[in-house]
């Protein structure tokens, strides 16, 4: 196991003549003037370690399987680099391939792949300097959420995966069972019985641990969960998952303005974070991905986000002198043409957008006296679209109970839920952002699939 100080981070900033063992998968080995070459990489950082052994130092037989994809251990002196770019090197004295990679069929070459192809290979596709940087990435941003809630003294909970309640309403669910799908048993209505089943009624794979984080907002007072969550939509784009991964805080004694303000405080802190933290694999992103990856994240962390409600929107969009797929109106969802347009056209920046109308959002959000609208707050953010959704939760028991029926949902399914407005209610809040959305907008990666380890999308679940 390599321990702290032996990681190819720590041996690039170890001084010349410091003995080491280095240990790594090679990048690339050419061979040239009575030296060969070797780029190490262990993943601990953006930079390889070049590895420097002259001719005659080290047995042919022990070179030979130094190829691309080689697990390799090397014995040598770190020496002062005489090359660019580099401030040190190791003058390798002993090589051990540990694990070779036939050269033939290794698929990951050093030529440039496309995203789509290292899908295909996407338990090989971390070695790559892309998937390197995304994944060190998406490390170092879920260690800032979890330090973000605990300085704040949130509790985190572990809200389950498999539950009963269909959180956000919206019928996207994957259904779990040990049922026998070739042979279900029926009731004498011919429904599926579910009494039979594993837990003696239908559950799934959550959609959200909001239902659940309130029940611990209400004894807490401040939570938060985060996790894998489920969603069942056929939505084969850039911007979905069929498994995300969510953090969902939740706060007692919080009303829509508190809400909108720890979420604005949220998204720089952990921005700030990787600005700090991830310097090099930003750069990279910056060169190579998106010219103004890092210009636009320190803009962000910088500048106050701007809040519209969402009449305010639909009045910017119809102004707007354009035709769209989806036609504006008042009470349209806002699709991800309109959001692109409010937050990179119209506004340049995040943009907040609130009091939605009610038939759009959740039956758990809490009415405005307009009666038209809920107390929602989406957070728009430029080429991604909707990377927040959040609101203030409705906290009486009677108005509760009504949009539940007006939502066509069982009251009994969420009695339990109901009981949280029957006893010690409180005005509570909370939101949920999706990792996968803020790491395309901080790595600047077009496409969803490419920021988790091994996507699950319609059709296609491998690996
Ligand atoms: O807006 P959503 O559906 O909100 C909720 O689930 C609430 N229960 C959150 C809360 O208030 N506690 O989802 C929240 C966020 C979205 O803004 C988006 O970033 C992400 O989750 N998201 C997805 N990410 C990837 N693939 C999908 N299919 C996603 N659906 C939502
Ligand atoms: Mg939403």
């Amino acid at each position: 196991m390599l321990k702290p100080g032996e990681y190819v981070r720590d041996l690039l900033e170890s001084e010349p003549g410091r003995r080491v063992t280095a240990r790594g998968w090679v990048k690339t080995r050419r061979d040239s003037k009575g030296l060969h070459f070797v780029q190490l990489n262990d993943g601990s950082c953006f930079r390889d370690l070049q590895v420097v052994i002259e001719a005659g130092v080290v047995p042919e037989a022990d070179l030979a399987a130094v190829t691309t994809g080689a697990c390799v251990e090397v014995d040598g002196e770190i020496v002062a680099s005489p090359a660019a770019g580099q401030r040190v090197e190791l003058r390798g004295t002993a090589v051990r391939v540990l694990g070779p990679a036939d050269p033939a069929t290794y698929p990951l070459q050093k030529k440039g792949h496309s995203f789509e192809f290292l899908r295909e290979i996407a338990h090989l596709r971390s070695r790559s300097n892309t998937f390197g940087a995304v994944f060190r990435v998406r490390s170092a941003l879920s260690f800032a959420i979890h330090r973000f809630f605990q300085e704040r003294g949130f509790v985190y909970v572990h809200t389950p995966i498999i539950t009963a309640s269909d959180c956000e309403g919206a019928g996207s669910l994957f259904g779990v069972t040990t049922l026998d799908l070739s042979n279900v048993p029926r009731t004498k209505d011919g429904k599926v019985d579910y009494s039979q089943d594993f837990f003696g009624k239908p559950t799934y794979l959550t959609v959200s641990g909001q239902l659940e984080g309130e029940a611990f907002a209400l004894a807490f007072s401040n939570i938060y969960t985060f996790g894998p969550t489920f969603r069942a939509e056929n939505s084969n784009t850039p911007r979905h998952l069929a498994e995300f991964w969510m953090v969902e805080p939740e706060m007692a004694f919080c009303d829509l303005a508190d809400d909108m303000k720890i979420a604005e405080e949220f998204l720089k802190y952990v921005i700030g974070y990787a600005l700090e933290h991830c310097r090099e694999d930003l750069e990279f992103f910056n060169q190579r991905i998106e010219k103004t990856v890092i210009s636009t994240l320190e803009h962000v962390v910088n500048s106050p986000f701007e809040h519209l409600t969402y009449t305010e929107a639909i009045r910017l969009l119809e102004n707007a002198n354009r035709t769209w797929e989806f036609p504006v109106h008042f009470g349209a969802d806002l699709q991800s043409e309109h959001e692109r347009y409010l937050t990179e056209e119209k506004i340049g920046r995040p943009v907040i957008v609130t009091d939605y109308p009610k038939e759009i959002k959740a039956f758990y959000m809490r009415d405005n006296d307009d009666g038209r609208t809920v107390r929602a707050m989406d957070v728009l953010a430029p080429r991604i679209g909707e990377i927040i959704g959040g609101s203030q939760r409705e906290e009486r028991l009677d108005v509760l109970r009504e949009k539940i029926r007006a939502h066509g949902l069982n009251e009994a399914s969420y009695s339990w839920y109901l009981d949280l407005r029957r006893f010690g209610s409180v005005p509570h809040a909370g939101f949920g952002l999706g990792l996968e959305r803020l790491l395309m907008y901080v790595t600047g990666m077009k496409n969803i699939r490419d920021v988790i380890p091994f996507a699950r999308t319609p059709g296609s679940a491998e690996f």
